[in-house]
C-alpha cells in the first residue's frame, strides 16, 4: 500500500511517501533561517510558512516518486503534540486529501513517529524497546514491550534537553538551533577541560530530567567571566561542561532503566539524538549488552517518514481516525 504522510508540528514542513514500511521519498523544508534571527521558533510565522510551503513540498515528493495522488491508499499526518497553528496545516491538508479521494486517514502522535524513526533504517529492531526521545520539545524515556504499547518511565520537570542547548546558544549569540553549534564547539576543542555541572537533585526523589538548574548555572558562570570571547578557553570550558551536563543526565536515566527493564534494544530519536557526544557515549556504554537503534541525523530530526512508518504500524492493526480529529498542543504517548 502507498502511504502519504505529513509532518508540520513545529518548524519543519515535511511530506513522505512510503510503500508499506519502506520510505520511497521524504522531503523536508526547514524554516531555520527565518526563525534563527529571533533565537527560537515564532509560532505565528511557523504556521504561515507551513501554509506557504506545504503544496510545494508535496509536489516535490509526487514529482520525485512519479506517483499521482489517486494511487495513495492511506493519508496520515501528525495531530499532536506541537504548535497548534503549525499542526493544523499538515493535519487539514491530509484530511482534505483523504476526504477528496475517499481514502482512509490516520492522525499520528508526533512522539510515536519519533519512536519509530530508528526502525526506518533498521527493520530488525527487536522488542522490548527502551526509547529515549530527546528534542527541542521533549525529553522522555519510554518502554515498549510490544508494538504500539508504551510506558512512560521518565520525562522532564522543566526544559527539554534541546531547549537547554538552544537557550545557551541564544545567550552566547550563536543563534537557533543551538545544539549543532554547541556540539561543534565541543568536538573541536577536545583538549579543553570541561567545567563540571552537578547532576540535579529532584526534591521528591523521583526519576526525572531537569535542565533549568543547568541553564541558570551556565548564566551565572558566564556572567562572572571577564573575557566572553568565544575563543577564550574559559568560555569553551563552560560550553563543553554544559554539553556534558546535558548528556550525562540522558545517560544516567538510560543506565537506570536499561538495568531495571532489561530491553532487547535501546533506541534514540529526536533532534538531540544527532549529538556527537551522546551517540558516542551510548555506543560505548550500551553496545556490548543491548542492540542499538540510532537513526541517521536526517531521520532523528522531525520528518514525515517517521509519521508514515507509525501510520503503517497502526493501519495494520486496524486503526483509523475520523476526519473530525482535531489538533492538540500537548499529548503523551
Ligand atoms: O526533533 P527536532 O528536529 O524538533 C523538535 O521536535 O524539537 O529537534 C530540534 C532540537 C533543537 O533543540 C536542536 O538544538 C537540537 O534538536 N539538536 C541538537 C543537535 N542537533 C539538533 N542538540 C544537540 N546536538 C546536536 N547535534
Ligand atoms: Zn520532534
Amino acid at each position: 500500500m502507498y502511504i502519504l504522510s505529513f509532518e508540520s508540528s513545529c518548524d519543519d514542513t515535511s511530506v513522505a511517501l512510503l510503500k508499506d514500511n519502506k520510505v520511497l521519498c521524504c522531503e523536508v523544508s526547514s524554516q531555520v533561517k527565518i526563525h534563527s534571527q529571533f533565537g527560537g521558533v515564532v509560532p505565528e510565522i511557523a504556521s504561515r510558512e507551513h501554509l506557504r510551503n506545504i503544496d510545494f513540498v508535496l509536489n516535490e515528493v509526487l514529482k520525485k516518486s512519479e506517483i499521482s495522488l489517486n494511487k495513495i491508499d492511506l493519508f496520515a499526518s501528525t495531530y499532536a503534540p506541537g504548535l497548534i497553528g503549525s499542526l493544523l496545516v499538515g493535519l487539514n491538508f491530509a484530511k482534505s486529501l483523504a476526504y477528496y479521494f475517499k481514502k482512509p486517514f490516520l492522525g499520528i502522535n508526533h512522539l510515536e513517529g519519533h519512536f519509530f524513526s530508528p526502525f526506518i533504517e533498521n527493520k530488525d529492531i527487536e522488542y522490548p524497546v527502551l526509547s529515549l526521545i530527546v528534542s527541542g520539545g521533549h525529553t522522555s524515556i519510554y518502554f515498549s514491550k510490544e508494538p504500539l504499547k508504551y510506558e512512560l518511565l521518565c520525562s522532564t520537570r522543566d526544559d527539554a534537553a534541546g531547549e537547554a542547548f538552544d537557550k545557551i546558544s541564544k545567550l552566547l549569540g550563536l543563534g537557533y538551533p543551538g545544539g549543532p553549534v554547541i556540539d561543534k564547539i565541543y568536538m573541536e576543542n577536545e583538549n579543553v577541560k570541561p567545567i563540571k555541572f552537578p547532576m540535579p537533585k529532584i526534591s521528591d526523589g523521583s526519576n526525572a530530567f531537569s535542565y533549568s538548574g543547568l541553564k541558570t548555572r551556565f548564566l551565572m558562570e558566564y556572567g562572572k567571566l571577564e573575557n566572553k570571547n568565544l575563543n577564550d578557553e574559559n568560555v569553551i570550558s563552560l560550553i563543553r561542561g554544559a554539553e556534558e551536563g546535558i548528556v550525562n543526565q540522558l545517560l544516567k536515566y538510560l543506565k537506570i532503566f536499561s538495568e531495571k527493564y532489561d530491553p532487547k534494544t535501546i533506541t534514540l530519536s529526536g533532534g538531540v539524538a544527532c549529538n556527537s557526544l551522546l551517540r558516542r557515549k551510548v555506543r560505548e556504554i550500551f553496545e556490548k549488552r543491548f542492540n542499538l537503534g540510532i537513526p541517521s541525523p536526517f531521520y532523528s530530526t522531525d520528518n514525515a517518514a517517521m509519521i508514515g512508518y507509525a501510520a503503517y504500524m497502526r493501519f495494520k492493526k486496524g486503526f483509523r481516525s475520523p476526519l473530525s480529529l482535531n489538533a492538540k498542543s500537548s499529548l503523551e504517548l
